[in-house]
């Protein structure tokens, strides 16, 4: 039977950008509006190829998953995990084990808004709007538990989204948290913006766009991106550009601005 409790509304924040709404933006997506656009054009303005970027990104994170997928693991919370677009993880996932199942998390209501029916229509996948902030508040949703059996590998990622959060709310210790609860065989997998390779003029510039948005965002150097693989052994070929991550014949990004890895917990 349908759910006919009434829910509260949501609050979409239409005054100011939101990360997930800018992405989907540099994605080639719908799913955003004018302030979005007017501050992803700003980025544009200071980074040319955003395009490549998060496509590089995007193609990193599928490549992970059909990897981890193809190693057996069965069950993944996608932290941060952006407005539907093609290729979302429990596709991937499901391609290569039917029954596998997806928590999506995102602290932006319009994923949960938006993504209900692609992301969730399934006993095997469901979306919650959460804040990785607060590690041990998704860990303890009622949703996690039904779908996740933490007694067994897990996959969690952070994809793109520990650059949206500062040093002083502490992103090693939301890996950590996670960290602490994976069975021995599970996975990390991360990417994040840098400093190290992109001109830095270009990173202030949209440093201060960030400063409108919902979210700032930080780029980090390489060994301080490193160090969220505290207590994980990386996967060859290690923290490299994503498009560096075992990549197909047909990827063509080839960009400097970000690092990516897959680490494992032995
Ligand atoms: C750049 S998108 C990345 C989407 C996807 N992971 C990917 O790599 O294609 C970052 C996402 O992280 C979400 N996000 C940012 N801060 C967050 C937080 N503190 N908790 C949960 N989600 C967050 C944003 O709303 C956005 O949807």
């Amino acid at each position: 039977m349908a759910d006919s409790t009434p829910r509260p509304p949501v609050d979409l924040r239409l005054d100011r950008p939101t990360p997930a709404r800018m992405y989907d933006y540099f994605l080639g997506g719908k799913d955003n509006f004018a302030v979005d656009r007017e501050a992803a054009e700003r980025v544009k303005e200071a980074i040319p190829n955003t395009y490549e970027i998060v496509w590089e990104n995007r193609l990193f994170l599928q490549r992970a998953v059909r990897y981890l997928a193809e190693a057996g693991i069965d069950q993944y919370i996608d932290l941060g995990t952006g407005l539907p677009t093609q290729g979302n993880v429990h596709e991937i996932a499901q391609q290569v084990i039917p029954g596998a199942r997806v928590v999506y998390v995102d602290n932006d209501p319009i994923v949960l808004a938006y993504g209900r029916a692609l992301l969730a229509d399934s006993p095997t996948t469901t979306v919650i709007t959460a804040d990785m902030r607060e590690p041990h508040a998704i860990l303890g949703d009622s949703a996690v538990q039904d779908l996740i059996d933490f007694s067994r590998p897990v996959a969690v990622l952070f994809v793109a989204v520990l650059h949206f959060v500062r040093d002083s709310e502490d992103p090693l210790g939301m890996v950590k948290a996670f960290r602490g609860v994976m069975a021995p065989g599970s996975y990390l997998v991360l990417s994040h913006l840098t400093t190290d390779g992109p001109p830095p003029d270009a990173v202030a510039r949209t440093v201060e766009v960030y400063q409108g948005a919902t979210s700032p965002i930080v780029f980090r150097t390489r060994e301080q991106i490193a160090q969220l693989f505290d207590g994980f052994t990386l996967q060859r070929p290690g923290l490299v550009r994503p498009w560096q991550w075992r990549p197909e014949p047909t990827d063509t990004m080839h960009t400097k601005w970000l690092y990516a890895g897959v680490g494992k917990l032995a």
